[in-house]
């Protein structure tokens, strides 16, 4: 087989085979084919697509470039959760301790923050003493002892992805459906588990812009699910605004404690995605029978305090402190405050999540490159939500800083992140709707 003849084919709009596909994913592994014709074929796949059959068969082709984690040793059905990447997203640590502590085993495998987006295991490690660079052997010791753990992506995981990744970083081909659901759910697979829940994003602060796309996104994924034999459960959530109120490494963990803490009410946003996120979940993981049911778990195991015991087990089991759990207070302590005031009178008609996320790594909460360091403390406070209504002078949001060398370039960010307006237009939902098996159901429209 010769690479010019598949790149030919795809630039040609023609389907390629399944040994075509695997000759190439082989080669991008061993690294028979050269960066330039991989970047050659990327881009035809960026202007022509791929079908079903051919997304399913890539998206097997890259989990099977690397280790297949084999999670038969714990019992029960494991649900995976992935979220496509937002401002103040600290589901993960609101989800797993709520669906483990209704006795669904967490085990699960997640992602570094890069650019405007955290990630949870940066929030993670922003507790002393925990360590999330785990073996396999470790997670499942871990999951059959406490029932959750939460570790990083283990080294030999998929390693076309990362190849792959890091050529369309750099050749303008991350924007392709199939090349994004095949890259998520080919590390979703590899990870291990039996059923898969997604939260594709939509918005400002989202790599989907539109709900269109994001609906287009999420079908393919659940497409790639059937076809391999994962059941994969998408909703479609807004990134218009950050989710949460914090942003920030100690200052999600500290609003996820508040969350289980049950100290938010049940419609912030923060809750309602977590909640529909868990719902997915719990049915997934056989715990239970219905939405209704499910809800009513996901209300008791926060009301009964079980869901904040599970994320104390969950940070001693990674070396940390548990106890944090009862003093979220003494998390995020900085030296400065800075209040951003509004400019006007007003109610928020938008907000720019993306600049938001970007102030907020500027003052060290997240990485610009691989190798940047973060600092654990620092963040944003949210003051205000798109629909509030300000008076000129009100704080938008709070500046939590301690090295005060970024401190203007981080305002900077911040400048048109806030839509004032005299008069705003409806609000975007939090939830547009979910994607399955049985198709697309949007409340949006
Ligand atoms: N996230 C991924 O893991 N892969 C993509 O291609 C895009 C977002
Ligand atoms: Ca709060």
């Amino acid at each position: 087989m010769l690479m010019t003849d598949i790149i030919l084919q795809k630039r040609a709009g023609a389907p390629l085979s399944s040994d075509a596909i695997r000759f190439w994913i082989d080669g991008v592994v061993s690294g028979a084919i050269p960066d330039y014709q991989s970047a050659a074929l990327l881009m035809a796949i960026c202007w022509r697509g791929m079908d079903a059959r051919e997304t399913a068969e890539l998206t097997m082709a890259m989990t099977h470039s690397g280790a297949v984690v084999d999670l038969s040793a714990i019992p029960g059905t494991k649900v995976d959760k992935h979220s496509t990447g937002g401002v103040g997203d600290t589901t993960t640590l609101i989800v797993a301790p709520v669906v483990a502590s209704c006795g669904v085993p967490v085990a699960k495998m997640s992602g570094r923050g890069l650019g405007h987006t955290g990630g949870t295991l940066d929030k993670l490690e922003s507790l002393s003493g925990v360590s999330v660079e785990r073996s396999v052997d470790e997670l499942i010791a871990m999951v059959n002892g406490g029932g959750i753990a939460v570790i990083g992506q283990t080294g030999d995981l998929v390693p076309a992805d990362r190849a792959l990744y890091a050529l369309r970083d750099v050749t303008g081909t991350v924007e392709s459906l199939p090349l994004i659901a095949s890259s998520i759910m080919s590390k979703k697979i590899a990870a291990g588990s039996d059923a898969i829940v997604l939260d594709v994003k939509t918005g400002s602060g989202a790599f989907m812009k539109t709900p269109d796309e994001a609906f287009a996104l999420a079908a393919q994924m659940v497409e790639i699910g059937r076809m391999v034999g994962r059941k994969t459960v998408a909703i479609v959530t807004d990134m218009n605004q950050p989710l949460g109120m914090k942003i920030g490494n100690q200052l999600e963990v500290q609003e996820a404690i508040e969350a289980l803490d049950g100290r938010l009410s049940m419609d912030d946003p923060l809750i309602a995605v977590s909640r529909t996120l868990a719902v997915k979940m719990l049915i997934l993981g056989g715990a239970a029978h219905d939405e209704s049911e499910a809800a009513r778990l996901f209300d008791e195991s926060i009301a009964s305090g079980a869901a904040k015991d599970k994320l104390r087990t969950l940070i001693d089991v990674l070396g940390g402190d548990g106890s944090i759990v009862d003093r979220p207070e003494s998390l995020a302590q900085v030296k400065r405050l800075i209040p951003l005031p509004s400019p006007s009178d007003g109610t928020i008609a938008a907000m720019d999540a993306l600049r938001i996320g970007a102030s907020a790594q500027m003052l060290g909460a997240g990485r610009a490159q691989k190798t940047d360091t973060i600092d654990p403390a620092v963040g944003l406070v949210m003051g205000v939500r798109t629909g509030d209504t300000v008076t000129k002078g009100q704080t938008l949001v709070t500046l939590c800083v301690n090295d005060e060398s970024r401190l203007d370039e981080a305002l900077r960010c911040l400048e048109g992140a806030f839509d004032i307006r005299a008069a705003i237009g409806p609000i975007a939902p939090m939830v547009y709707g979910e994607v399955d098996e049985n198709g697309i159901k949007r409340c949006d429209k």
